[in-house]
């Protein structure tokens, strides 16, 4: 009896590459893509936002969806050079360091309140 990981590598196998999700936001496969890219033919990579809103959330497939385009641009269907369970667990590495520049991302006051040292409500010095 083989182990687990081959009976996964098969199922894996079983699945038809354009049933892979390219935008795991927006549960968008690369067989819509590739038919978005068919019948709308988009002029830039970002058009394919159209297609259910893919690239539109957390932007992890958006290199993924730019390959797309220019696989499609030049007659060719795109192919993934990693397994689905690879990409999910990047992408979650991508959100978590997303996330975490977030957390630590001090931005000035846009208003500019602050800048010269007054107090924004009273606009006195401190
Ligand atoms: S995976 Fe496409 S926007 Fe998040």
């Amino acid at each position: 009896m083989s182990g687990s990981s081959s009976h996964a590598e098969e199922r894996e196998d079983a699945v038809d590459p354009l049933d892979r999700i390219v935008c795991v936001c927006f549960s968008v496969s690369l067989r819509k893509l590739v038919k978005f890219c068919k019948f709308e033919q988009p002029v830039v990579a970002t058009q394919l936002s159209e297609c259910y809103g893919a690239g539109t959330g957390c932007g992890w497939c958006r290199p993924f969806l730019e390959r797309v385009f220019e696989e499609q641009r030049a007659g060719r269907t795109p192919e993934f050079d990693m397994t689905e369970e690879e990409y999910r667990t990047l992408r979650a590495a991508y959100r978590a360091d997303k996330k975490k520049a977030a957390a630590t991302d001090i931005r000035p006051d846009p208003s500019g309140d602050e800048a010269d040292g007054r107090d924004p409500e009273t606009g006195d010095s401190a």
